[in-house]
Order: C-alpha cells, then structure tokens, then sequence
C-alpha cells in the first residue's frame, strides 16, 4: 500500500472510533486496500449540445477516448458524460474550446467518489462480524444490502437459497469465463414444464455495481416469504442471473473501479476484454460499437465471440418457449428502455412496452420519490447493436425486454454510496413486479 492509502487507513480507524480498528491495522487494510488504479484530480465531465452533424462526422467521446485517455460514463443523445485524467485536462479543454463544446463539471474528483462509495460502505457494515472484503461468519452467506459484495458472497448466497428451497429451486453452472470463473444461474419455478418464463440478469458491465446489487435483492424478495408471494408472482418460472460478467466484476473491485468489459484476451498489446452488451448477434457489426480492441465498447471479433454470450445465448435458446420477459439490470440514468437499441426503429407492440414501462416508472415515484423515464432505447441512449436486450427480442421473440438503467442520473455515475443501495433495488423490484403482473 502507497503512503496515501495508509494515511487514508489511519483516518478511517479515527473515523470509527474504535481502539481496536486502530491497531489492527492489519485487517483494516484487507477493508480498504487501495486499488491500484486511481483517479487522484480525475473530474468527471459532462458534454451537452453536441450536434447530430458533428456526431457525424466526429464521435466526439470515441476521439477523447483516444486522445486523452478519457473514460466514457454515459453517452446519449443529450449528452456524453466522460472523466478525463489530470494531466489531460488542459489538452481536453482546449479540444472542446475549439469546437464550441464547454463541458459541466460533475465531479472534480473521481478518487474521492471511489474513497467515499468505500467509507460508506465500511461504516455501514462496521458494526456487523466480519469486514467488508471478508464474509461474514454469520448464517449463510452474510449477504446483506447495506454494502457491495464480492462474488464469493454473491455465489453463497445464490447456493443459500437453493438450500433452503431445494424443492422449487435449481442452480445451474451454465459456462465459465475466460479467467475460469463460473457463470451461475437460478431458477425458481413451482412448475417449469407449464409456466411462463422471465428472465433476469444483472452484472453484464463489471463498474455498474448496483446491478448485481439490485439482482441479488430482486432474489430475496422473491424468496424470503414465497408461500406468500401473489399468484402472478409464484405462477411464473424466473430465472436469475446475478452476475454475467464476474471476471470484470472481481477486476473492478481490486484493479480498477471504472472497469466495464470482460476480460478475455489481451488482443493488442495490453488491451483487454469486450463489452458483452456489443457482443451479441444483433446488429453487431453496426453502430455504437468499436472494432479496436482497446475501446470500452469493442464488439469483440465475431458475433457472440465471449464465452459469457454463448453461455447466455444457448442456455436461454433452449428455454424460448414460454419466456414471456427479459429484463436486465444497468446503471445509471434512471431509464426503463425497451427495443430497438440497433436500429431507429421501435418494435410493433411498443405502445404496450411503453405503458407497462410507464407503470412501473410511476410505482417507484411513489415508492421512493426517485423519477425514471420510461422510452423506446434509440430515442435516449443513441443507437446501438450487439445488445442483450434487442438479441432476446429477436432472437428468441421475448415480448418485454427492458434495459433497466438504475440510479443515478450523473451525481455519483457508478460509483454510488451503498447507502442508495436497498431504495435502488427496490425501485429495480419494482420494474420485475409490474413486468410479472403484466404477464398474468
Ligand atoms: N448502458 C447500456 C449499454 O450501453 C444500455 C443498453 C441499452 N440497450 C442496447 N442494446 N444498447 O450497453
Ligand atoms: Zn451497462
């Protein structure tokens, strides 16, 4: 650990007030061990008014990208949100000066959300056994909403219900990554032949943590009172998949936060991983994606070319009859987007996508007071091809595929407080419910 992190350590025993933190600084340090990546004096910018006609002919967050090291957030057809380094800053500026573009600050250090969305967590969970990094040696799993887990946690809790439902739950291993981690799913089904069919995902970019998060809730709350659920909650068969991208989540949470792909390769000297949501036969070779290895969004080399999409892929085309929903989890922007992402086009029946996504959206402004917008994708994300979500739709001929994009709307980008955890999820609880209720 560099000197800053010690100091960083000390201040935190400080902050918890507890003798013993200060001195067993040695199981502190596994709580916030600096990740080797950082983003001292980082800032977080964001971009309006960039015109269609310069789109055009210059994909402004792909040029800064390349030029500047910059780390596109989001991107939209409103605006780009981008962190551009310190040593870029200037350059950057200048960049955007000539074109008539002056960018919003958003945040003027990203180490200092990182170091906050961490000291969050720890005073959150400091007064349960155990420590962040290490599992609580509580019952089961020690999973909890009160904080982010590893994948370990993650796992343990998915075999936890398992067990305790063994009559109506099934894990599956359905792959394993490119580093040899398992890709692991659920189902809950009281009659799998005969029901109807929703799937649920979350994780498929590894810094959107509150994805998994929400999953995992989406889990309990489907689990924790079953007998008690409603007929059209119980009435369905849901398979679950907490985690797409474990590889990109496990090297977000000790390499490198703002991390996104997976991470197969290196392709190109030193360039890993592709981004799993361009990476499936849909429009692949289109818009909104990269061919260059090193990009945030590379495609891959071929359609479904990572072994997490064809694990995906074949499991759920041997299951397509009967699957009524595939929802997936993301953050951030407060959206509940449904096809086509691909192509400009918007799917026949989306006057029903659209008031079903309008019902949850106002379900969860009553629920927690949060606003998200419900839409068709290629109106508010731009275009795009290779997404899970036009896949499942084409492919398998789902009839509601949203794209969930969850807390928040630019304030803390991916790196939210785990404090928003459990109003996050369950606004994400919300969207499943209202899907599951449209079903029948
Ligand atoms: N933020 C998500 C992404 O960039 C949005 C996904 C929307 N769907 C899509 N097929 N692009 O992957
Ligand atoms: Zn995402």
């Amino acid at each position: 650990m560099n000197r800053g992190g010690v100091e960083r350590l000390m201040l935190l025993a400080m902050l918890l007030g507890t003798a013993s933190a200060a001195n067993e600084s040695l199981s502190l340090g596994n709580i916030v061990a600096d990740l080797p990546e950082r983003y001292d004096e980082t800032q977080l910018w964001r971009i309006h008014n960039i015109s269609d006609a310069m789109r055009q002919y210059m994909p402004v967050g792909q040029l800064m990208e390349q030029k500047f090291g910059g780390n596109i957030w989001k991107e939209n057809s409103k605006f780009l949100d981008i962190s551009i380094g310190k040593e870029h800053l200037k350059a950057a500026r200048n960049f955007l000066d000539a074109h008539h573009l002056e960018p919003q600050i958003l945040a003027d250090n990203v180490q200092s959300l990182i170091d906050e969305e961490l000291l969050d967590g720890v005073q959150a969970t400091s007064s349960l056994p155990g420590t962040r990094t290490k599992k609580a040696s509580r019952s089961g799993s020690g999973m909890h909403w009160k904080d982010y887990h590893d994948l370990d946690t993650i796992y343990a809790f998915m075999r936890e219900v398992r067990a305790k439902y063994p009559n109506i739950v099934r894990l599956y291993t359905i792959g394993q990554t490119a580093e040899g981690r398992d890709l692991k799913v659920l189902r809950i089904s009281e009659n799998p032949r005969e029901y109807k069919k929703v799937w649920i995902d979350g994780g498929i970019h590894a810094r959107e943590w509150i994805s998994p998060a929400t999953v995992t809730f989406i889990l309990f709350q489907l689990m924790h009172n079953w007998e008690n659920q409603p007929a059209h909650i119980r009435g369905l068969t849901w398979y679950i998949m907490p985690m797409m991208n474990p590889d990109g989540y496990e090297y977000s949470r000790t390499v490198n936060r703002l991390w996104r792909k997976n991470r197969s390769g290196p392709r190109r000297a030193d360039c890993y991983g592709v981004d799993l949501n361009r990476n499936f036969d849909i429009g692949w070779n289109g818009f909104g994606s990269s061919k260059d290895p090193c990009s945030d969004v590379f495609r891959g080399t071929s359609a479904a070319s990572e072994l997490e999409t064809q694990a995906v892929a074949d499991f759920l085309a041997k299951r397509k009859y009967n699957l009524e929903a595939y929802l997936t989890y993301h953050s951030y922007g407060q959206l509940v987007v449904y096809p086509w992402a691909y192509k400009a086009v918007k799917v026949r029946d989306a006057a029903v996508l659209q008031r079903v996504a309008s019902t949850a959206v106002e379900r969860i402004a009553q629920k927690t007071g949060s606003t998200y917008r419900a839409s068709v994708t290629h109106e508010v994300l731009g275009i795009a091809g290779g997404g899970s979500d036009d896949w499942s739709r084409d492919a398998l001929g789902v009839k509601y595929v949203y794209t969930v994009e969850l807390r928040d709307r630019g304030t803390y980008g991916f790196v939210l407080p785990p404090k928003f955890i459990k109003d996050t999820a369950l606004e994400g609880w919300t969207v499943a419910e209202t899907v599951a209720q449209s079903i029948g």
